[in-house]
């Protein structure tokens, strides 16, 4: 099923300017879970298409019929219908196309449901994932404290596994979306959610908050990578080990400033006197794709913008624009770009 409906979701794909696989588009086979929204939506779309076709059908015959017809056939027309047996078979015909199509509808959703049901009964790897005005806190769950770990904008999936993410809010309701991935679910302050993702292809997919939650809701991005069992693996040792320590002068001034001073309030830096919980933990910070949940790519240039005034960059954020000396916006840069 899976194979015979996956070429004309693709051939759909090919219609959007977006790259199914690695962007954003609801058209990928990545996920199990996608796969079977994708067939539930052909199997919908196929009973649909073909209602409307024969509504739309029946709708031209009769114009037709009409225009042919005479005046006086007009008027004796609206007497026969009711004894005429074709206009009966007809109208039970329909009536039971109509049930028949309900029916099959109802059926194919129970079944989509109930798989997608089977692979969340399973998971293999949980992880919390957190949603703040405007970025999203990453825990990694183990049984063994040692192993859990704690990122920001970005979660790393090993490609065949069934995860289960659960899903909290820290303000306000927000929307976690990786259309490549899975479908929309709510982050609400209070409550969890969760949902569950069996990620088939390895490659890079987006996410995006898909609810509106205030002023920098379009930069609340997070990147998926979708790994083998062995990078996945290799990812999470190097995610556990402590920051390495300042290796040049003024990285190691850096250093004095980011654990001594504003910065040490937010952010955490494992293995350093930075133990803030209220922003992005930094520990492997230059490793990530992105600053700012999205906002800009990983750069030097877009580090020294943004360390130097991040109210400029994304306005409302929650880190404050310091007033950094160039000398100190140096050492700090310099400091964390050794944070791989
Ligand atoms: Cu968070 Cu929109």
């Amino acid at each position: 099923m899976t194979m015979r409906v996956g070429v004309p979701i693709r051939a759909l794909s090919l219609l959007c300017v977006c790259n199914y696989q690695t962007y954003q588009s609801t058209f990928s086979d990545a996920s199990v879970e996608v796969r079977q929204f994708n067939n539930l939506f052909l199997i919908f779309l196929l009973v649909c298409g073909v209602m409307y076709l024969l509504v739309i059908g029946f709708l031209t015959a009769a114009i037709i019929r009409r225009r042919r017809a005479g005046p006086a056939d007009v008027a004796e027309d609206g007497r026969h219908h009711e004894s005429d047996p074709l206009m009966r078979a007809i109208l039970i015909g329909w009536a039971a196309l109509i049930g028949v199509g309900l029916v099959g509808l109802a059926i194919a959703s129970f079944f989509g449901d109930r798989s997608m049901a089977r692979a969340a009964s399973d998971p293999k790897l949980s992880i919390t994932l957190t949603a703040n005005q405007w970025w999203w806190d990453v825990n990694y769950g183990s049984a063994d404290d040692s192993k859990a770990l704690r990122t920001a904008n970005e979660l790393h999936l090993p490609v065949g596994v069934p995860v289960r993410i659960f899903l909290k809010s820290n303000d306000v309701i927000h929307s976690f979306w990786v259309p490549s991935l899975a479908g929309k679910e709510d982050l609400i302050p209070g409550r969890v959610n969760d949902i569950t993702i069996t990620p088939q292809r390895i490659g890079t997919y987006r996410g995006q908050c898909a609810e509106f939650c205030g002023a920098q809701h379009a930069h609340m991005a997070l990147t998926i990578d979708v790994e083998s069992d062995a990078d996945f693996i290799k990812w999470w040792r190097h995610q556990l080990q402590a920051a390495p320590a300042p290796a040049t002068p003024l990285a190691q001034a850096g250093y004095d400033f980011v654990t001594s001073r504003n910065c040490s309030a937010c952010h955490a830096i494992a293995g350093t006197p930075a133990n803030g919980t209220v922003g992005p933990d930094l520990t492997h910070f230059a490793s990530r794709r992105t600053i700012a949940a999205g906002t800009m790519p990983m750069s030097e240039g877009n580090l020294y913008g943004w360390v130097a005034d991040p109210q400029s960059l994304k306005p409302g954020n929650h880190m404050p624009t310091i007033g950094l000396e160039p000398d100190q916006l140096h050492s700090v840069v310099a400091y964390l770009e050794t944070l791989k």
